[in-house]
């Protein structure tokens, strides 16, 4: 049973309790992984060539594992492979158990919506790569409100103004939006990390791959860049079985009441988002995130920066 968007508190908090476990400060999606999964991740043996592609959920996650899976499998470049950018960069949270990391031959990619202290322990002394991607808070907020809707396990629906509360008290998996960029963006020196926004993919993806390429050691030519930039447009991967997510079952993702690759641009905040809630967003933003140089676009004709 569905219970509504108007449900009470209690309801609510049940539901919420029922669908994420919060363990060693984080929430986690309770059907996907487990205390002990999490645990075993610190252990991972990491290859000085491991890649790690890092997000708070609805970040671009999905958009930047086309980008590396394109960058470094020639045979997703050029149409002569068929695997799902998923298992090309699968999960480490939900699958570290039991997709056999070890014999992933090199240079393995992985995804992760973990906060910096429950990474593997080798990321900690810089070896590996890892690509961290932020988004403006109030874009991942409103994501995240429509792809809540899409999970039917979850088994409960809320209107906007109710998330807007859950969300900011950070009661989704992966826990505050604030929490997880602050810690990755005060920890970076400890990592051996490349951090972009999903607002500087959207302004100009040719030279955010080519930043890619850079960082990984990865060398392409032009046209193979080309490639890859056109294969990572929303409209091009909204059409690509191996990157549209359209492969997941409707038990997993209701895919009849909406699509994984929704809209994909800077700004839809406006469309929901009242003046007040933009308000407090904005002040909660200035007193957690004011001092730190990360540049977010809050809508692609503005060059706000803050
Ligand atoms: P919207 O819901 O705003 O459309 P994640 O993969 O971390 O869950 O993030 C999902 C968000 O990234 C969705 O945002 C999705 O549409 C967007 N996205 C995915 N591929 C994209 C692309 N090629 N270009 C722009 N946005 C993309």
């Amino acid at each position: 049973m569905f219970v509504e968007a108007t449900m009470d508190r209690d309801a609510l908090e049940e539901a919420l309790n029922s669908a994420y476990f919060k363990h060693k400060g984080t929430y986690f999606d309770a059907r996907n992984t487990s205390p002990e999964v999490i645990d075993d991740i610190e252990h991972m043996e990491i290859r000085d060539d491991d890649v790690f592609l890092v997000t708070y959920p609805k970040s671009g996650t999905v958009w930047a594992q086309q980008i590396l899976s394109l960058i470094f499998n020639e045979g997703h470049r050029n149409g002569t492979e068929q695997v799902v950018n998923v298992n090309r960069v699968p999960w480490v949270e939900y699958n570290v158990r039991n997709m056999d990391y070890k014999s992933r031959p090199s240079p393995r990619l992985f995804s992760s919506h973990l906060p910096y202290y429950l990474m593997p322990r080798g990321l900690k002394h810089r070896m590996g790569k890892i690509l961290y991607v932020c988004r403006n808070p109030k874009d991942v907020m409103v994501s995240y409100y429509h792809f809540i809707r899409i999970l039917p396990h979850l088994k409960f629906t809320m209107d906007w103004e109710t998330f807007f509360e859950v969300f900011l008290l950070g009661r989704v998996q992966g826990d505050s939006w604030f929490d997880h960029v602050r810690g990755w963006y005060t920890h970076k020196e400890d990592f051996n990390i490349l951090i972009v926004t999903y607002e500087e993919m959207k302004r100009d993806l040719r030279s955010v791959v080519k930043k890619i390429c850079k960082f990984m050691g990865v060398n392409l030519d032009e046209k193979a860049i080309d490639t890859v930039v056109k294969r990572a447009t929303f409209k091009n991967m909204k059409r690509d079985p191996l990157a549209n997510y359209d492969f997941v079952s409707n038990e997993k993702l209701d895919k009849t009441k909406g699509s994984f690759l929704r809209k994909g641009t800077v700004g839809d905040w406006k469309n929901i988002m009242t003046v007040a809630q933009s308000e407090k967003i904005d002040k909660i933003y200035w007193e957690k995130m004011g001092n730190l140089p990360i540049n977010f676009l809050w809508d692609l004709n503005e060059e706000t920066a803050s």
